[in-house]
């Protein structure tokens, strides 16, 4: 955790030079309208961690061709490395930040109440009409907590989804941001009936689709062409704690993928929590086709992913991504917040029994894969949906 005084980081303003004042130092009142840019909605929108960023930047773009809609944009810092960050807001096209919190890594106790004392003074300072939070990361509770105290109208981006997981800090974020958000943006209907049932008002709920599939089909002209040939390597990406904190459990899952190498080049670009640990553990012994890489910039990662054989992963994004791309996924978990990619799409739960995982590898490379069909609504226009809603609803 940076240890200096809590003190916002400021990035330049990318509109209209509305930022200023040091939000850090003195907590500044601006007026909600400024009629000088004659705006008339004011939109806040918080991201921190990695799939944060493919999920803002549809929703950005399609606020941008709105009149009268002004956009402020907070990163938290939550992901820092260069790789985790500023790679998505160039490929992405995200304008740079207007405040950087620079809040770091911590434990969730630390690194959600360093969000949230960070965040006050910028909100309190910027008065947003509305502030959109994404997925499930601390980054997301901590703004909405932050909001909901301050009387701000919250938006959810990816509202609904559920794992029935507690023992997921992923799980905690979703229950309680669905809580105190006012409108509720879900990618699928199983969102819905998960928000209906826990109490949410139906008039808060909005079926709008798929924002990390906008950005998807956006970026896959350009998506990268990587020298492997089509369909001749198993793309595996995994940063659960439940399976990379452990040294135990991971080193059972790279056994597993050794094996898989033995036959076939694996390609896995590690995550930074799983390197940490990889870094402390000495007794695996890695084949050369287990090809250990950095992480890779999104149109790089997509490109991997299209033309991989299989993916196997515990990602929620890469889920999602690969049902979309129908490639087979192999979902190294007991459960998912994303059940649409087993019903409909081309996802399977392996849980954490590696038996499974090598014989649905194996069934997969024999030519025995699951096929798929796109989820409704992952069809590119999730984010213009969103600013439909937003601009009914908020904008006067
Ligand atoms: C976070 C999210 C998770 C999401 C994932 C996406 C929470 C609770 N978890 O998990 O839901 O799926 O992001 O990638 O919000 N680190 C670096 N450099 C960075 C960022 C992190 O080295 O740029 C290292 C630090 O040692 C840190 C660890 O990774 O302690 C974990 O980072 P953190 O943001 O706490 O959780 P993630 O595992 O990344
Ligand atoms: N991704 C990437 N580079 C990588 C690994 C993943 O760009 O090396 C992208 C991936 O395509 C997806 C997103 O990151 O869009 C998923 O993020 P992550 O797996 O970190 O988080 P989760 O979705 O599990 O919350």
């Amino acid at each position: 955790m940076p240890s200096s005084p809590i003190e916002a980081q400021r990035m330049p303003a990318f509109e209209d030079g509305y930022h200023q004042a040091n939000c850090s130092s003195k907590v500044m009142h601006y007026p909600t309208r400024d009629s000088a840019i004659g705006e008339t909605m004011k939109v806040l929108h918080v991201v921190g961690a990695r799939p944060n960023f493919m999920k803002v930047a549809p929703v950005r773009a399609a606020l941008a061709e709105r009149q009268g809609v002004h956009q402020v944009l907070v990163h938290t810092g939550q992901h820092y490395d260069a790789f985790m960050s500023d790679i998505f807001f160039r490929q992405l096209d995200i304008p740079e930040p207007n405040f950087n919190l620079g809040v770091g890594s911590g434990s969730h106790a630390q690194q959600t109440a360093e969000i949230m004392m960070r965040m006050e003074p910028v909100i309190l300072e910027t008065k947003p009409d509305i502030v959109l939070v994404y997925g499930d990361v601390n980054s997301t509770v901590a703004a909405a907590l932050v909001c909901s105290k301050l009387l701000i109208p919250i938006g959810h981006v990816e509202a609904g989804l559920r794992s029935f997981d507690r023992t997921m800090p992923e799980e905690i974020n979703r229950v309680l941001t669905d809580r105190v958000a006012d409108l509720l943006f879900t990618p699928s209907a199983d969102g819905d009936e998960n928000l209906l049932r826990e109490g949410v008002a139906p008039e808060k709920i909005h079926l709008v689709g798929n924002v990390m599939i906008d950005t998807l089909i956006r970026l896959l002209p350009h998506a990268g062409n990587n020298a492997l040939a089509e369909k001749s390597y198993v793309l595996v990406t995994l940063h659960r704690p439940s399976n990379v904190d452990d040294s135990i459990e991971l080193t059972k899952i790279l056994e597993a993928l050794n094996e898989i190498a033995s036959g076939m080049d694996v390609i896995f670009p590690i995550h930074p929590r799983t390197r940490h640990m990889m870094r402390e553990m000495n007794n695996v012994s890695l084949t050369p086709r287990l090809r250990l890489i950095e992480p890779v910039g999104y149109v790089e990662f997509l490109g991997l992913q299209r033309n991989a054989a299989l993916v196997i992963t515990d990602s929620g994004g890469i889920q999602e991504e690969s049902t979309y791309l129908g490639v087979p996924c192999l979902t190294v978990r007991e459960n998912t917040e994303r059940p649409i990619t087993v019903s409909l799409g081309t996802n399977l739960l392996v849980g954490r029994d590696m038996q499974k995982l090598k014989a649905e590898t194996q069934k997969i490379l024999s030519g025995k894969a699951k096929t798929g069909t796109i989820p409704p609504l992952w069809d590119g226009y999730a984010g213009r949906r969103i600013a439909d809603v937003l601009v009914s609803k908020v904008l006067i």
